[in-house]
């Protein structure tokens, strides 16, 4: 009772409120040290807007979720019929199934960019990195919400996509077949997956969403925004003890947000009135075909999203796997010659033991292992990148070159994946499968090399 601050006598009524719930909920508190005094470089650019608008979509995928389950029946027999009746009977059921769907995409075009930015201002670094893990976490659950999403309406592409990918667990060593049947509950994709995957969706993974989302804001505000130029404005204060360079989250960044909102809200109602499917990319043409187990489509493909890391199961074949041996073999050559001391045996045995491994199980395996490699290795971006420049600004010209590799290879592997297979296709994929790793298990060696401009001191501000 002693700390209870009191409001003057005289004081308008809602200081006297906000004074009151101030003595039992740190109400004002939180809001000064995440919003009016939450000091962010004044130097952030558009690319800074993506977390904020990861932020609407996870609510627009809540609320419309919310109304979506108040009409949708998890059961095989009524779940297709379900989806149906709320596009035509439901009033305004179309509109909030399309801002489900369309926002399902939205998060990963977002959250593509969002990630993208943390990647080119290298704000996974030292004092990032559990910003960026708890990122990395983030990714992959909204990954298991879209997958197990996706077998709701019980269409043709959410039967038989869910097949392909369960089916794949079955591929691991000693417990893949019974770990295949856990997560389906019965031995071919059923109504007891499709109630598993409804519980998870509506309620397990978001509940982990949110939780991870609280984590990663505190970890950020915790240690403060990283910037374009990867400066640290914490260096630099002035005498009130506030960041030379830094300026309140709000009014400046809030506006800033409201914008990009209004911008995304555009594209985002664009698509949602005049072409909800995209051509096929958001929802699939054959997703309008009820589940039907006798008859498989010739080709199967996951969404957009997923399509890059797809790309890299189908590209992991057998001579693909002889490629790899080659590739590990040099790297324990290499480590013979270069490397001193005992250390270089450690690693030539890493290495003949890994070859052992990969002519014991097939290539099917490796496929799994190859595509969850890809995403489990952004958790160690962190610690892979030794470069003296955090931000792509300051790195040498060939750097930034490739990071539009990258780029180009990734967006190339997620077209890939959603082609059928081909030979070529194959060839191509595998290229940049090796580069994505490549980039990623090389970094602590090349991100060192080349000439860097020197870091300024304060932040690059430009007033317009
Ligand atoms: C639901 C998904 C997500 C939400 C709601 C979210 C939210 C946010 C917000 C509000 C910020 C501060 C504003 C900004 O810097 O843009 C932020 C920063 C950040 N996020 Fe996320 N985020 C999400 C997913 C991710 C993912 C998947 C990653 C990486 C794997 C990630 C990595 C980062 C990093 C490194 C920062 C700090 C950026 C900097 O200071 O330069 N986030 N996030």
């Amino acid at each position: 009772m002693a700390d209870f601050k009191v409001a003057p006598a005289d004081a308008p009524l809602g200081t006297k409120l906000m004074t009151w719930v101030d003595n039992r909920f740190p109400a004002s508190k939180m809001y000064k040290e995440h919003m009016s005094e939450y000091y962010a470089p004044k130097n952030f650019n558009w690319f800074y807007i993506f977390g904020s608008l990861a932020l609407l979509v996870l609510v627009i995928q809540i609320v419309t979720g919310i109304f979506l389950v108040m009409h949708y029946k998890p059961d095989a027999a009524l779940a297709f019929a379900s989806v149906e009746y709320i596009m035509r009977d439901v009033p305004w059921g179309w509109l909030i199934r399309y801002m489900h769907s369309t926002g399902a995409s939205a998060f990963f075009v977002v959250v593509y960019l969002h990630m993208y930015r943390g990647l080119i201002y290298g704000s996974y670094r030292k004092p990032r990195e559990l910003v960026w893990v708890f990122g990395c976490a983030i990714f992959l659950a909204l990954m298991a919400e879209a997958f197990m999403g996706y077998l709701l309406p019980w269409g043709q592409m959410s039967y038989w996509g869910a097949q392909v990918i369960v089916n794949l667990f079955a591929a691991v060593p000693f417990i893949g077949p019974d770990l295949a049947l856990l997560i389906r509950g019965d031995y071919v994709v059923g109504d007891a997956t499709l109630n598993r995957f409804f519980s998870f969706h509506v309620i397990a993974v978001p509940l982990v969403l949110l939780g991870l989302v609280v984590a990663h804001i505190i970890a950020l505000h915790e240690v403060g925004s990283n910037n374009p130029d990867g400066v640290e404005i914490k260096a630099k204060k002035g005498p009130d003890g506030h960041p030379l360079d830094g300026i309140p989250f709000h009014p400046y960044y809030s506006v800033h947000d409201i914008f990009g909102v209004g911008l995304f809200l555009m594209v985002f109602c664009a698509i949602l009135f005049f072409g909800p499917e995209l051509g096929g990319y958001f929802l699939e043409y054959n997703n309008f075909i009820p589940a039907d187990p006798l008859k498989t489509p010739p080709h199967i493909a996951p969404v957009w999203y997923f399509t890059p890391y797809y790309s890299m199961l189908r590209a992991t074949t057998d001579p693909m796997v002889n490629v790899l041996c080659v590739i590990v073999g040099l790297a324990g050559l290499v480590s013979l010659m270069a490397v001193k001391g005992k250390i270089k045996f450690v690693a030539v045995g890493a290495a003949l033991v890994t070859i052992v491994l990969l002519k014991t199980f097939d290539a099917k395996f490796w496929g799994v292992v190859v595509m969850g490699g890809a995403v489990v290795i952004l958790f160690f971006l962190p610690w892979l990148d030794n470069s003296p420049a955090k931000s792509i600004r300051y790195r040498p010209g060939w750097h930034k070159v490739m990071y539009g590799i990258f780029v180009v290879f990734f967006i190339v592997l997620g077209y890939l994946g959603i082609q059928p297979p081909s030979d070529i296709g194959t060839l191509v994929a595998q290229v940049g499968t090796l580069f994505y790793f490549g980039f990623f298990l090389l970094m602590p060696w090349w991100s060192t090399i080349g000439t860097f401009k020197p870091v300024p001191d304060r932040v690059t501000f430009k007033p317009h």
